[in-house]
């Protein structure tokens, strides 16, 4: 059996640095590992538009965004295929008979869904559209016989509601589809990292992301102002590390480099950790360090950005191409689905 990526992002608003460790970097790892067959990166429109429908300009506008972190990051168009959702319609078809298959009741107990129909004040009048989303998601990763969806924790749900999809199709028209598995972060710090202001999970309408594309006064500021332990009030007062969002950072982003290169007195993050703990070490040292270590690993991806930046219109190509050829695999899946369904009746009048 072939090893083969499929993973994406919602174009709602441009990606940041939870998405960076969460996600992306492990994507371009994975990429270079050389280990997988195909690998399809998808920026999911269509699943933008299921909470943003009154607002299709929104997404239009964040396609190349996302498309733009992409590459900035080292998703590279001749390793990996990037394309965009909408285009390949064969996925609104396969969502339709993959419905059948799923419950009301199922669907609602998705706890990743719970919290964003709370979130955007869905909860009593929920779209069929967004509730059905994990249906669609199953669609996207069978259509390309993805075994592996590196995703953010978050994502947990979507793929266990893919494996019970297809476990029920293929059960019921004999196997057709692949079961995928999710790859998570390996680091514990990556799988969700809060935003700045110490909430649980960076969102943009909270104001408290660091965007791949922030200048570098903007990561500054940011990294400056950032939360820390409230009970640490003076240096010498014991400081918490754990619910720390910037020790947390450190952790995503810091190596040992780092501290030889920005800060020689300690060897490793761990003895920044225990001073911390202990008292005497003051906030504005920590985010220092943390600045230095957040412009370092943004600046080639920022540099990369502006760079490409310059022609959309060899972006919008490069999506183009993806799309075909995403396309033409979506459709080859699609006609195995109707064939196992025995729904493909005019196959022999072609
Ligand atoms: N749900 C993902 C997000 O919120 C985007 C997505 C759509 C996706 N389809 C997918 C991710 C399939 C992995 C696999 O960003």
């Amino acid at each position: 059996m072939k090893n083969i990526i499929l993973t994406g992002d919602r174009p709602s608003g441009k990606l940041h640095i939870g998405h960076y460790v969460g996600s992306l970097k492990r994507r371009v790892e994975l990429q270079n590992s050389g280990k997988f067959d195909e690998i399809y990166v998808m920026v999911a429109d269509a699943q933008a538009l299921t909470d943003n429908f009154d607002n299709p300009e929104k997404v239009r506008a964040n396609i190349t965004e996302v498309a733009l972190d992409y590459l900035a990051c080292g998703i590279d168009p001749k390793k990996s295929t990037i394309f965009v959702q909408s285009h390949v319609e064969q996925l609104t078809e396969l969502t339709f008979y993959y419905m059948n298959l799923v419950t009301l009741s199922r669907l609602e107990r998705n706890p990743t869904v719970k919290t964003e129909l709370k979130q955007k004040n869905f909860e009593t009048s929920i779209p069929m559209g967004f509730l059905t989303y994990p249906v669609s998601q199953t669609a996207d990763i069978t259509a390309f016989k993805a075994t592996t969806v590196p995703v953010g924790e978050d994502q947990l749900p979507m793929l266990e509601q893919a494996r019970e999809i297809v476990r029920s199709f293929n059960g019921l028209y004999g196997e057709t589809l692949v079961e995928p598995k999710a790859v998570l972060p390996e680091n514990k710090s990556c799988l969700r990292l809060p935003g700045t202001d110490g909430m649980a999970k960076m969102s943009k309408s909270l104001g408290n992301c660091i965007y791949l594309s922030d200048s570098a006064d903007e990561i500054k500021r940011k990294v400056m102002g950032m939360y820390t332990d409230p009970n640490h009030i003076k240096v010498t007062d014991p400081g918490n590390t754990s619910n720390n969002p910037t020790f947390i950072y450190l952790d995503a982003f810091s190596t040992d480099e780092h501290f030889k290169t920005y800060l020689p007195e300690y060897a490793n993050l761990d003895e920044l950790k225990a001073h911390y703990e202990r008292g005497g070490l003051g906030d504005m040292k920590v985010k220092k360090l943390l600045n230095a270590v957040m412009q370092e690993t943004l600046e080639p991806i920022r540099l990369r950005r502006e760079e490409l930046a310059k022609d959309l219109d060899a972006v919008w190509d490069m999506l183009y191409q993806g799309s075909e050829k995403a396309r033409a695999v979506a459709a080859q899946t699609l006609s195995e689905v109707k064939k196992a369904m025995r729904i493909d009746y005019f196959a022999d009048r072609k």
